[in-house]
């Protein structure tokens, strides 16, 4: 059977530990790309990699480069290229930077894989994935965001810390944006299939939605270098595994919703079917009022992120 072959765009902190874990999971062989002035960064990463793969017992090619021609016809491209957030910097501080970097990688891919399924990681998200859209002139479906599953993952994480039970067995759904409006949905939370409010009243709730909000600045206020890396990671390669493997996961990603919820042709987070094809299905859920007014407030925010962008490239 051919393998799946996963390119990553940008060999830094989440694109190394993205390839790390799709690697070692053998979703594939993983190609790792960085700017020539890198010299030989992604290839020094990649062969260390290798090297752990006798010890690990994965067997995944990963090549390291500074050339698309590596890529050509990749199945799945993941998107990590630009410049992280650094202490008292928000998401949107990148805009600009990013924006430039977006539009160079993707002319490039489009050209390169024309039908990769596409996972665009850098910030600001919500942006950076409309960027990926229009440039590329890949179908919506083929062009997705990693931000709902890693979101997720922390509002998860808090939720097990605060009750003292595992994280497996705490299920959970945030909406909209990746950034300080993202919208948890208490509806679609229930710890072992016991609703949320059942178990925490729902001031201590909305404290533990606030902190996963700013859940990448208090990585960013630690790390002190740079954002948040392994979780991040971990979420994408979620999302590569659920496409080279057509797992047909019903997980929160950044989805281009033009009828859907009522959007109007913008990305924002919301819980999809993730298959071979990419986007399978948005699943539209029935949102409280209180629910659907913090979701039109995240949208909002989205397109003045996505009209800011649009004066920058
Ligand atoms: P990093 O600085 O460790 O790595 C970024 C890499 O991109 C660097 O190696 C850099 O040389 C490379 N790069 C820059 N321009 C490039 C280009 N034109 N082509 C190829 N590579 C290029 O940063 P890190 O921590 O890996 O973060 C990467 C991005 O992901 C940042 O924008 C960050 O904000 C974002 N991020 C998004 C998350 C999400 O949930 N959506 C979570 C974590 C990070
Ligand atoms: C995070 O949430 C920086 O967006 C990144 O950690």
């Amino acid at each position: 059977m051919r393998r799946a072959k996963i390119s990553i765009i940008g060999a830094g902190n989440v694109g190394a530990t993205t390839a790390h874990w799709c690697a070692a999971a053998e979703l594939g062989d993983v190609v790792l790309v960085d700017i020539p002035q890198t010299e030989d960064m992604p290839k020094g990463k990649a062969l260390d990699l290798m090297q752990s793969s006798p010890v690990m017992g994965f067997d995944s090619n990963i090549v390291g480069t500074t050339s698309y021609a590596d890529t050509a016809d990749s199945d799945v491209v993941v998107i990590t290229a630009g410049i992280p957030r650094k202490p008292g910097m928000s998401r949107d501080d990148l805009l600009a930077t990013n924006a430039k970097i977006m539009t160079s990688v993707c002319e490039e891919i489009k050209k390169t894989s024309p039908n990769a399924v596409v996972i665009v990681v850098s910030n600001p998200l919500d942006a950076m994935v409309q960027q990926a859209k229009k440039v590329t002139g890949f179908p919506a479906a083929r062009v997705l965001g990693q931000a709902g599953v890693l979101d997720t993952a922390r509002y998860r994480t808090f939720l097990a810390m605060e009750l003292g039970v595992s994280v497996e067995d705490v299920s959970a759904l945030l909406m909209g944006g990746h950034g300080d409006t993202m919208v948890p949905i208490p509806s679609c939370t229930s710890v072992g299939g016991i609703p949320i409010l059942q178990l925490i009243d729902a001031a201590r709730l909305e404290e533990i939605v606030d902190r996963t909000r700013k859940g990448g600045a208090e990585i960013v206020s630690l790390l002190k270098t740079g954002s948040a890396y392994y979780a991040p990671a971990a979420a994408t390669s979620q999302m590569v595994e659920a496409i080279v493997r057509d797992k047909k996961r019903l997980i929160p990603c950044a989805a281009y919703c033009d009828k859907e919820y009522g959007v109007g042709g913008y990305y924002v987070g919301v819980p999809v079917i993730l298959g071979t094809g990419g986007v399978e299905k948005i699943v539209e859920l029935k949102l409280t009022d209180d629910e659907q007014v913090a979701f039109q407030k995240s949208i909002d925010a989205v397109k003045e992120l996505v009209s800011t962008m649009a004066t920058l490239v």
